[in-house]
């Protein structure tokens, strides 16, 4: 498993494939005990050992917590603030710090919800050693404006964001700008949530891409994110342990040249 900075600022080496955990956790739960406990540590010995939740994912925070019991240190986690209430926010932290172990190493602003607030109690949190790096999620376009004001505020360490071959408007501002100012790029939805996997290509079509040790095609698409060297992390998620055997077998390039590239968004397009 590839291993990249976070950006400059935020002090994390990160592995460029972690796991999501928004309805995946508990769908893992719902399959029996130990199931996500297993998932978690087929994850950690594989070296995607980067872990994103929310209080927005129901349980996943929790679920996460516990799955981490007696071996916290081997993970990075990060998850978020989500709430319009200072109040609430600040009891959000407070029991997502419980379950994780005392140290949250990548605290988001969910959707920009409340942001300038929060942050004051993650700058906090993070003089007192609790939280690592600080950072800010949208998933939609439509927020990037206000975003890229965010994250010229100086405040934030690391920005996490859609990227994938169907959904590239990150390309035009919040990219170079996360790239000029030296802040992180974790990248949520990989797979459009799961709408690219629905129709898959051929083998033959993605033998090009063997060279580049990509057999599959979720694995195109982990690599045609990840060649782009502005992105440090890219977070799948999936209730599935072979799954995440997949997924972290594309994170150890190498990665694809222009030409592969447009190969992986032309077949991606077309379905
Ligand atoms: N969606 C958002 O707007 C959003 C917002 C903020 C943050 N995030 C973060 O980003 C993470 C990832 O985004 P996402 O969960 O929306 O979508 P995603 O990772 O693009 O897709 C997840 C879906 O893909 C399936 N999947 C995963 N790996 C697969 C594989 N190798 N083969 C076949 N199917 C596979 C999973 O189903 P199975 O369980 O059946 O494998 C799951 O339904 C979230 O979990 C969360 O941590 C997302």
């Amino acid at each position: 498993m590839e291993r990249r900075g976070l950006g400059s600022k935020a002090g994390i080496e990160v592995p460029v494939v972690g796991v999501g955990t928004w309805q995946t956790l508990e769908r893992a739960a719902s399959r029996g005990r130990g199931v996500v406990r297993d998932l978690v540590g087929e994850a950690i010995s594989l070296g995607a050992n980067l872990f994103d939740s929310s209080p927005m994912y129901g349980r996943a925070e929790r679920l996460l917590g516990e799955a981490l019991e007696g071996r916290r240190e081997q993970a990075l986690v990060a998850t978020k603030i989500w709430t319009p209430s200072a109040e609430e926010g600040r009891r959000q932290a407070e029991r997502a710090l419980s379950w994780l172990g005392g140290h949250v190493d990548l605290y988001q602003v969910h959707n920009l919800v409340a942001w300038r607030r929060h942050l004051d109690l993650l700058e906090e949190l993070q003089a007192a050693g609790r939280v690592g790096a600080i950072g800010l999620t949208h998933y939609s376009p439509s927020a990037f404006g206000e975003l890229s004001e965010a994250m010229r505020d100086g405040r934030v360490q690391a920005v996490q964001v859609p990227y994938n071959p169907v959904e590239r408007e990150v390309e035009r501002e919040i990219l170079p700008l996360a790239a000029e100012l030296g802040l992180g790029v974790v990248v949520m939805r990989p797979f459009a949530e799961g709408r690219l996997l629905r129709r898959q290509p051929d083998p033959g079509q993605l033998a090009p891409l063997r060279r580049y040790g990509v057999t599959t095609w979720p694995q195109a698409l982990l690599a045609w994110i990840l060649s782009d060297p502005r992105c440090h992390v890219v977070i799948p998620a999936t209730s599935r342990i072979e799954r995440v055997r997949e997924n972290a077998a594309g994170g150890e390039g190498p990665w694809l040249d222009d030409d592969a590239r447009k190969l992986v968004a032309d077949l991606a397009t077309s379905r």
